[in-house]
């Protein structure tokens, strides 16, 4: 099977395109990214003689399509990712995120080729603190930034071309990930980098906010699930009970690294910032059988840490002008 794998560059992307080479040796990856700040040729470095990385945009028609052509399968993970970019310049969300989605979508309804389109949990906007709700495939879209309205667009072109068209997708809204190859520039790398360097973790607001962490590799194996199992034209949320305010999440990274609970700063709080994702993910397990292996959150993120440290040549060229601009919006 030959698969496109836009982003794979990308965090989640280049742990996609390392599980397929490990697990499924028959697959032929292409990955297609445009390596903006976010991409990394080194993240791919363990895997590079068994892959083609192709350097393009998935806004680029005419290399869509000849690259759409010779594949069976795309996974589209390309996308800024970044609320906090996105309430600074909205632009390149807009061209990525709706026209790329649409370029892709195109491509593949031309060659009638099998599409898998990774999306979010923000697409349904949040949910109050003392709220016992979690979110299903049936909850309302109500997006609040830039980024997660531009990728709820994408979910509804994905849709439409669907139902019009009869295009060959499936579509996936997972919670925050975590684990090795995020970019700094997220909340728990850059807490981890920060404690590395000796800074003390900063925390937006009160740090109630909660997110539902599932780790990487689960996000990755679930795509497969999807894909190999899940039913053309429908949504599958993915998520691995893994709730936790972010309060939470810097006392378990303080203790880690064998500080004080109390060694962290108050920043400048995200405007419009969502309170609480929580995943339903009974779909996904009861019709596809899929189940998470990283169940342990503490030692999920042990690893994470640990990966890190062992990985500084990977990250520290992006720290200062990272920070650099957090600390201009006094975060
Ligand atoms: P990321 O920012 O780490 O990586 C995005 C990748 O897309 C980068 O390699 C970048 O170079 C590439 N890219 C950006 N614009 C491009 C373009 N025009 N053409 C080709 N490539 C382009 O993002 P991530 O965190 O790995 O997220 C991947 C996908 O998963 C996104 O669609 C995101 O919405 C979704 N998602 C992320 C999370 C999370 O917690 N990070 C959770 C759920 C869903
Ligand atoms: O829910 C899935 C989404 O998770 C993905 O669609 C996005 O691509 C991904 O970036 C992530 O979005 P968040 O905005 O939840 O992630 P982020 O890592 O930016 O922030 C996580 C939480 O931590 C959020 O409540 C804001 C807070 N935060 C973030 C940073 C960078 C801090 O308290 N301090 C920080 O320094």
């Amino acid at each position: 099977m030959r698969v496109l794998v836009t982003g794979g560059a990308g965090f989640i992307g280049s742990n996609f395109v390392h599980q397929t080479v490990r697990e499924r040796p028959e697959v032929q990856v292409t990955v297609l990214d445009a390596l903006t700040y976010a991409g990394d040729r080194e993240s791919l470095a363990p895997v590079a003689d068994k892959i083609t990385l192709v350097e393009g945009s998935i806004t680029d028609a005419a290399l869509v399509d000849e690259l759409v052509a010779d594949s069976d399968l795309v996974v589209h993970f390309a996308a800024e990712s970044h609320n906090d970019n996105s309430l600074n310049d909205p632009t390149p969300f807009v061209e990525t995120n709706l026209i790329g989605t649409f370029t892709l979508l195109e491509a593949v309804r031309k060659h009638g080729v099998r599409f898998h389109h990774i999306s979010t949990d923000e697409v349904y906007g949040d949910l109050e603190l003392d709220d016992p709700a979690k979110f299903t495939p049936t909850t309302p879209y109500n997006p609040s930034s830039p980024y997660s309205s531009t990728k709820a667009g994408s979910d509804l072109l994905v849709r439409a071309w669907v139902r019009s068209f009869g295009v060959q997708a499936t579509i996936s809204n997972c919670s925050n990930n975590y684990g090795p190859y995020q970019h700094i520039e997220k909340f728990i790398p850059r807490q981890i980098t920060n404690l590395i360097d000796g800074v003390r973790p900063k925390l937006y607001g009160a740090g109630q906010n909660v997110r539902d962490w599932i780790h990487v590799e689960d996000h990755n194996s679930a795509v497969w699930a999807i894909i190999e199992k899940g039913r053309i034209g429908e949504t599958y949320l993915i998520g691995a009970d893994g709730e936790k305010n972010n309060l939470e999440v810097v006392e378990t990274l303080l203790e880690i690294f064998g500080l004080e609970k109390t060694d962290f700063e108050h920043v400048n709080d995200r405007p419009g910032h969502d309170l609480r994702y929580a995943i339903d993910a009974s779909k996904l397990r009861d019709e596809l059988g899929w189940t998470p292996r990283y169940t342990d959150f503490r030692s999920g993120l042990e690893a994470t840490v640990d990966w890190y440290k062992a990985n500084e040549a990977w990250w520290r060229p992006a720290k200062q002008a990272t920070e650099a601009k957090y600390a201009a919006q006094g975060q």
